[in-house]
């Protein structure tokens, strides 16, 4: 049975290292799941006076009719100030209200955060763990992605080098082993 994967990007520019990453994340999942990248950029900042049906603007609701049809879900994102970008924090806000109607609950989630710099991306991505806890997302734990030195990494959008992609792989290998885990 087909899996859905919505990737959702934690950044907005156009040449964003984060979403050339999560390019070739999508390409290594295997043929029984079907990813699609989920925008987050057109969502109105949250309003928890929108929790009211009649006030949800258009985006929230289509936001959430798309992530209630995904049964995974993979963050790609870069670190702002040693924490989410607002944009994806804004996303996950709108996505789990109206109170007990979250389309988080119970999805299986990985995280994989990237930084031009070597120290960067371990705060991203522990700070947004944070918060898929409290969502009850079952997040992968092995192997961590904190894809450092993206500039390094990254030549024309591709990866050359083949340990990179062997690890890349191993994360998406393992995230797939958890989605079948609570399916
Ligand atoms: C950054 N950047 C950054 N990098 C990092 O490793 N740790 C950090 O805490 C921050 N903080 C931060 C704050 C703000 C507001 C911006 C705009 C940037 C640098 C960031 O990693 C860099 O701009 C990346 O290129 C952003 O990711 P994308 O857009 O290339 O995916």
């Amino acid at each position: 049975e087909t899996k859905n994967v919505a990737i959702l990007v934690g950044s907005l520019r156009k040449e964003s290292y984060s979403r050339k990453i999560a390019n070739i994340f999508a390409s290594l999942f295997p043929e029984d799941c079907a990813v699609s990248f989920v925008e987050i950029g057109n969502l109105e900042l949250y309003n928890q006076d929108y929790d009211d049906e009649n006030n949800a603007p258009e985006s929230y609701k289509a936001f959430r009719d798309t992530m209630r049809a995904m049964d995974a879900v993979l963050f790609v994102t870069p670190e702002y100030n040693r924490s989410v970008p607002s944009v994806l924090k804004n996303a996950l806000d709108v996505g789990s209200r109206p109170y007990g109607k979250s389309i988080w609950n119970t999805k299986p989630a990985a995280v994989v955060s990237v930084s031009p710099g070597s120290m960067g991306a371990f705060g991203a991505n522990h700070h947004l763990r944070q918060a898929l806890v409290f969502m009850n997302m079952p997040t992968l734990q092995q192997p961590e992605a904190y894809i450092g030195n993206v500039r390094n990494i990254l030549k024309d959008g591709e990866v050359e080098d083949g340990h990179t992609m062997v690890f890349f792989q191993s994360v998406v290998d393992a995230f797939v082993n958890l989605i079948h885990l609570y399916e």
